[in-house]
């Protein structure tokens, strides 16, 4: 049966792709925050998981606001980036799992969960940047990945309970299929941010740090959140927090923090990651 081994999460600020684009992982403004990665390259090196199930929200590449799916799982081999307006630069397609992708789906769909199922699909920073940040000089190429779109940008949104339960969901499928392989899940985005309007550049250290600590010991707690909740307390792009909370429902049992770095402001954002190992069932 295919096994999860653990979860990362991540901020995907377009800016990081830039500064490592531009080799500025050194300077004054990145050090605090790349120092936050090597453990989490380290571990995934050391475990090389075969698929990455990657949460992430897309933020007008494929879906724009005329056509919003609440969930959407992507089924191809291959998926590619293109420049959404941030400036990233060119870089390698994304392989898929085809097959386990389309486990999940129909898993999801019995399970009640109905989700657009996205045969094609451009992938926007939101999935391109944590890839690139965890294998460097963007050499993600072996690595599968499905990703597992969430929406963050258009109400109404899934909320918090119901995005954790997805992530239940999504484990259960996982641990259903038959094949001998390892799995990771990624969550990205996060955490308080808010890019326009009057409150735009608002970042609440103390809630991102909370969230921290509750996703590693009391994630129900953060499911006690609504959407409307979290633009308060953090600013309209907390809600991206959902994907964090999404990740954390695929695991079971007693959950490992193995690794955490937290630094603000990156660009305009929070910036978090966690390494976590779980409970691993026994065969
Ligand atoms: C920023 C953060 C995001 O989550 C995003 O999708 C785009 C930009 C930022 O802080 O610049
Ligand atoms: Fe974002």
């Amino acid at each position: 049966m295919a096994n999860i081994i653990g979860a990362v999460t991540t901020s995907h600020i377009p800016a990081i792709a830039n500064a490592m684009a531009n080799k500025q992982e050194d300077t004054p403004y990145w050090k605090p925050f790349f120092d936050g990665y090597p453990p989490v390259r380290k571990w995934l090196n050391e475990k090389q998981p075969d698929v990455i199930v990657l949460f992430y929200n897309d933020h007008g590449l494929e879906f724009f606001i005329d056509k919003k799916p609440t969930f959407a799982i992507g089924v191809a081999d291959e998926y590619h980036n293109s420049d959404e307006g941030w400036g990233i630069a060119t870089i390698p397609p994304v392989t898929g799992e085809s097959e386990l992708s389309w486990h999940i789906a129909n898993s999801l769909v019995e399970d009640g969960f109905d989700m657009t199922i996205c045969q094609e699909m451009k992938v926007d920073h939101g999935l391109t940047v944590p890839l690139s940040l965890m294998w460097p000089g963007n050499n993600y190429g072996h690595v599968k990945v499905i990703p597992v779109c969430i929406n963050c940008e258009q109400h109404p949104m899934p909320q918090p309970w119901r995005c954790f339960e997805l992530g239940k969901a999504i484990g259960k499928a996982i641990e259903s299929y038959d094949e001998d392989i390892t799995v990771a899940i990624f969550g990205t985005g996060g955490l308080s941010h808010q890019l326009d309007g009057e409150r735009a550049g608002i970042i609440n250290r103390e809630f991102d740090i909370e969230c921290m600590d509750k996703l590693v010991s009391d994630p129900e707690s953060l499911t006690k959140y609504s959407n409307l909740d979290l633009v308060k307390i953090g600013g309209a792009q907390t809600v991206e927090l959902n994907m964090w909370i999404a990740m954390r429902g695929a695991l079971r049992g007693k959950v490992t923090e193995l690794h955490r770095n937290y630094h603000a402001p990156i660009s305009n954002t929070g910036s978090g990651v966690l390494l976590l190992e779980h409970e691993m069932p026994s065969k």
